[in-house]
This record gives C-alpha cells, sequence and structure tokens, in this order.
C-alpha cells in the first residue's frame, strides 16, 4: 500500500480527494458523509454573506459526457453556514475547506473575516462570481486585476489561513490570472471551475431544457481542459493546486496530479460513482501505485515530461 497522504498548504490530507464546492456540500451531515466515503477533506458550497435563492428548477442535466448546472449558488447566507461549520468543526475527522463567494469586493473580506475566527482549515475563494460593481459584471476571475483585488483584501483579513484563488477556465490566459493572485498573496489555487455556459435544447419542445437557459460544464468532458490548465498554473506560479474539472477515477486523479495538482478536486463524479467515489478512486490510486512501484504519492506531482 502506497502512502496517500498529501500536504496542501501546510495541511496534512490522509489522501488527495477533495470534495468539490458545490456538490452535496451545504450541512454538516453532508461534509462528515464524505468523510466517512473516503475523501480527504470536504470542500462547502460556496458561502454568500446573505441568503441567496438560486435558480429554478431543472438546474441540472447529466448526461454521460458531461454535467451542465445553474443551481446559481443557493444559499442559506453566512450566518446558516456558520452553524454548519460549526457542527462539522465539533468532531473534526479531516480538514475542511471553506469555499466564500460574493458580488462586490467587500462581501469576499465580510465572510472572510468571520471564517478566519473558526478553526477551519482552508479558505477557498471563489471568484468566478459576476463583479456586480464591474460595468460588464464580468466574473473576478476573468479580470485579472479584479481577481488580485479580492485576493489582496481577503489575505489581509484572513490571519493563518491559507487562501486558495479558484479559477475560471472561461479566459484567454489562465497564467495571467494565477499571477495577478499569486501578487495579491494567493497561498495556493483550485482549478477549474465549471466551463462555459452551455446550452442544451429539448428537440420537441424546442426550448433550452435548463429554466435557466445556459449552465456550466463539467464532469468527464472537461478532463483534458483542467489538466491542461492547471499545468499551466503551476508551472507559472509554482504554488500548490487543488486539481479539479472532470476527475471521475483514479487514473484521472494520477493525470492531474501529475499536471501539478496536489489535492483532486471531486464533483461531478459523485453523480456518475455515488457518494463513496473518494473512497473508490483513493482505491484505484493505490493499485495504480503498487503496480508502478510508487511509495509515496506525493513524488508523483508535476512529474509530466513535455
Ligand atoms: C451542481 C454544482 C454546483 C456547484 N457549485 C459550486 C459552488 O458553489 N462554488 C464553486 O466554487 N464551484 C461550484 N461548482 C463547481 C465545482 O466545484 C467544480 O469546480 C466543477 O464542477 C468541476 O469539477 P467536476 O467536473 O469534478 O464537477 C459546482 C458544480 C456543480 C456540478
Amino acid at each position: 500500500m502506497a502512502n496517500l497522504s498529501v500536504k496542501f498548504c501546510g495541511v496534512e490530507f490522509t489522501n488527495p480527494t477533495v470534495l468539490a464546492s458545490g456538490v452535496v456540500g451545504v450541512t454538516a451531515a453532508s461534509w462528515k458523509s464524505v468523510v466517512q466515503n473516503g475523501a480527504g477533506a470536504p470542500t462547502t458550497k460556496s458561502v454568500r454573506l446573505n441568503e441567496h435563492k438560486g435558480h429554478p428548477n431543472p438546474t441540472i442535466i447529466t448526461t454521460e459526457h458531461f454535467l451542465m448546472n445553474a443551481v446559481g449558488l443557493p444559499d442559506a447566507g453566512l450566518s446558516k453556514a456558520k452553524e454548519e461549520i460549526d457542527e462539522y468543526l465539533k468532531d473534526k475527522k479531516a480538514p475542511l475547506i471553506v469555499s466564500i463567494a460574493g458580488g462586490k469586493a467587500d462581501d469576499y473580506v465580510a465572510i472572510a473575516e468571520e471564517m478566519a475566527k473558526l478553526p477551519i482549515d482552508i479558505l477557498e475563494v471563489n471568484i468566478s462570481c459576476p463583479n456586480v460593481e464591474n460595468e460588464f459584471g464580468r466574473p473576478f476571475a476573468c479580470v485579472a486585476s479584479d481577481a488580485k483585488t479580492v485576493i489582496k483584501n481577503v489575505k489581509k483579513v484572513a490571519g493563518d489561513k491559507p487562501v486558495v484563488a479558484k479559477l475560471s477556465p472561461n479566459v484567454t490566459d489562465i497564467k495571467e490570472v494565477a499571477n495577478a493572485c499569486a501578487e495579491g498573496g494567493a497561498d495556493g489555487f483550485c482549478a477549474i471551475n465549471t466551463l462555459g455556459p452551455g446550452l442544451a435544447i429539448n428537440l420537441e419542445t424546442r426550448m433550452p431544457i435548463l429554466a435557466n437557459k445556459v449552465g456550466g460544464i463539467s464532469g468527464p468532458a472537461i478532463k483534458p481542459l483542467a489538466v491542461k490548465l492547471v499545468h499551466d498554473v503551476y508551472k507559472t506560479t509554482g504554488l500548490p493546486i487543488i486539481g479539479t474539472g472532470g476527475v471521475t477515477t483514479g487514473e484521472d486523479a494520477l493525470e492531474i496530479m501529475m499536471a501539478g495538482a496536489t489535492l483532486v478536486g471531486i464533483g461531478s463524479a459523485v453523480y456518475y460513482r455515488g457518494i463513496d467515489v473518494f473512497r473508490k478512486v483513493a482505491n484505484e490510486i493505490n493499485e495504480w501505485c503498487d503496480k508502478n512501484s510508487v511509495e509515496n504519492l506525493s513524488d508523483i506531482i508535476g512529474t509530466v515530461k513535455m
């Protein structure tokens, strides 16, 4: 059996699989459940300052190749999230990554200030939300200077919590955004958030299937993009990365780690392989390590030859 433990931003994880933000991750019970099912750690759904309703149903399409969602970041707000986080922390069995989101740079700061007071492990800053103060409402993660502002301001109030910037694939040059976040003080990255938006049409009604019309694409189809972008960020910044996007099997996890990821986010695969996907992926990683005489999984990080 290989040693699957990894260290990310100074935090120890028993194995590299983490629940990606937003997928089954709203309550303490759901975070505990993913840990019981083998995850190295859960990431919370992105916490917003105030209650946020999200989009009407249908919000998710599942196909063999991809998932498309327009859940619209539904959230009960900061105070309810804190109750759930307290509940998880009471008998914490694995680190907790808290994802935060906002429409204004100040929202992120207000949430981060509160989170910094709790014994959580990592703050993941979901900068993929539209910047409501920007003339065009473009997501923070799509404008390098906006991304840097958010990360810099969060970092000022985050105390000893590592700050991870969650990057969007919907950019011309992810390296530019990653570098800006690193200049802002990011300790690491999560790459990538959903791709798109995409559109799926019902042939009978000739209408979009999702009530929101368009949605973010995740799942197996985006894996090659995630692997490439993780590699870009790894090479440019050298900072640790939670490689996320289409990881469904142990081989997928190994691939994204070879590209440069230290941790591996798993979201859509919960729909494809069930809640115990974390244990399944960790077992598959172990089998591969045994066959390939790898004793310490962390030795494979960033080892792609190119
Ligand atoms: C239903 C759903 C909800 C999501 N909600 C969030 C969210 O609240 N915050 C966030 O940063 N990412 C969110 N994501 C993006 C995932 O965390 C992840 O980055 C993306 O789905 C790619 O990984 P995957 O292919 O393993 O799902 C969501 C994804 C899905 C499918």
